[in-house]
């Protein structure tokens, strides 16, 4: 059974680890944060992923999923290690910030076997395979190899996506490097995933040119909802109608309060420091950037509106505060800006999420936290959905107008038919359609 190493125990890391342990590897997620490690050595998960309690205790029952804190002694008897630390945004210019990454590098190339091969998961800029290289020959004589390996994992699906991937990305610089790769995804490629062998720059640029281009499109989406509000067209069916052409593709076509989350922001910003770095600018994705974060901005201004132009005083249930369903994630939720703004104008917020709120606490405050939607919303003066969760989908319209003292819903993900909720009376005020006033009924 061969070994391999993931370096760094987050999001895409104890995923990836977890599910190449589950498709026959021997894995060792290593990382730095010992009460992650030893979290995950007493059988509880750092994270909220959907299935991934199941799949992490299984395959350490299995005796092929291990945690430790000790990088040097896990890389021994290693093929492939894998570096999958976080590459967050670095602190005012957006570029990545890489010193996780080369600090990984660096750590295992003093004492990784001759012939093992680095591998970035982690999205990172193009070049930075070849900048790896660079600092690991400052370390040691023999050349390791590096790869680059990008994920393309969402949260909320990431053991599907990883298991059912549409493709897999692999840049190399060598025949050997790209047959021990293929090893690494046999498994996967046995049910004919298309494996695409690259370079390191182009497996580097094909990560942020999809992520760019999905934050791209959303962005899209988002744009044109505004345009149906004011034509009276319904932002659903346009995205219906486009979605249908092949060229186009229905997916992502969903329009909301803005993309958030721990990839989109941080990527979009990257990219467009990169391709400034080489005098290439991308000014697409750098209006995609500012759309977005106007658009949060925009969302607060029209929950005041539906309010009738002052939330002063009111009372406003949030229902959604993670950056989107399945998830406990807060990065760069559209929740971030909307609820302080909100209390900025007056408002008294209630809030509640079913995964995010430990997250959240961290992050906003000056609201009172509910255990359930319904406590959210009893007696306030109106809800407001910020994240598609599909538990809100079930929840009891007619008991909910009987809580509120005011029956308004603005839903910014779009998760109820106006035609449904008229008849319920409720106001409702939605993206991309005609709002519906059902109170007068
Ligand atoms: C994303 C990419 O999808 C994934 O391939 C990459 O590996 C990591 O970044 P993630 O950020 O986990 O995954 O979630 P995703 O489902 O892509 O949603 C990102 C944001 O876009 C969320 O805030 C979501 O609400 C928003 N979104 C997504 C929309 O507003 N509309 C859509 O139709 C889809």
């Amino acid at each position: 059974m061969m070994r391999i190493v993931m370096v760094g125990a987050g999001y895409v890391g104890l995923v990836s680890g977890a599910c190449f342990s589950e498709i026959g590897l021997d894995v060792t997620c290593v990382d730095s944060d010992k009460d992650k490690i030893d979290m995950l050595l007493d059988g509880a998960l750092p994270i909220y992923e959907p299935g991934l309690d199941r799949l992490v205790s299984d395959n350490v029952a299995a005796g092929r999923l291990h945690f430790t804190s000790d990088l040097t002694s896990a890389v021994k008897g290693a093929k492939v290690i894998f570096i999958a630390v976080g590459t967050p945004s670095r602190r005012g210019d957006g570029h990545a910030d890489l010193s996780y990454v080369y600090a990984a590098a660096e750590d295992i190339a003093k004492s990784a076997d001759v012939g093992s091969i680095i591998v970035t998961k982690s999205t990172v800029p193009v070049g930075t395979g070849s900048q790896i290289k660079k600092r690991i020959s400052v370390i040691r004589n023999d050349e390791l190899e590096v790869a680059a390996n990008p994920e393309f994992l969402r949260e909320g699906s990431a053991i599907n996506d990883f298991m059912h991937p549409d493709r897999v990305i692999i840049g190399v610089e060598s025949s050997r490097a790209e047959d021990i790769m293929n090893d690494v995804y046999s498994s996967l490629s046995l049910n004919r995933t298309p494996v695409i062998i690259t370079s390191l720059e182009t497996a580097e640029m094909i990560k942020y040119a999809s992520n760019t281009f999905l934050a791209t499109k959303i962005t899209f989406i988002n744009e044109f909802s505004d345009l149906c509000e004011k034509t009276g067209a319904d932002i659903n069916d346009v995205a219906l109608g486009i979605g249908l052409d092949g060229r186009i593709g229905s997916k992502f076509l969903n329009a909301g309060p803005g993309y958030g989350g721990s990839c989109f922001p941080k990527d979009t910003r990257a990219l467009v420091q990169t391709a400034r770095d080489y005098q290439s600018p991308i000014t697409l994705v750098e209006q995609v950037i500012s759309i977005n974060e106007q658009r949060k901005l925009d969302m607060v201004t029209k929950i005041i509106e539906s309010f009738g132009g002052s939330v002063f005083g009111k009372e406003i249930a949030i229902l959604g505060l993670t950056f989107k369903p399945n998830t406990d994630d807060v990065r760069d939720a559209p929740s971030l800006v909307i609820v302080p703004k909100l209390i900025k104008a007056g408002a008294s917020i209630r809030v509640y999420d079913p995964k995010g709120m430990a997250e959240a606490h961290m992050f906003i405050d000056d609201v009172s936290w509910s255990d359930d939607p319904y406590s959210a919303i009893k007696g306030a003066d109106g809800v407001v959905i910020l994240t598609e969760w599909g538990e809100f989908k079930s929840l009891d319209l007619d008991k909910i107008k009987e809580l509120l003292k005011s029956p308004l819903i603005i839903d910014l993900r779009n998760m109820f038919s106006p035609d449904d909720i008229i008849k319920k009376g409720f106001d409702y005020v939605s993206i991309g359609r005609k709002p519906v006033y059902g109170s007068s009924n």
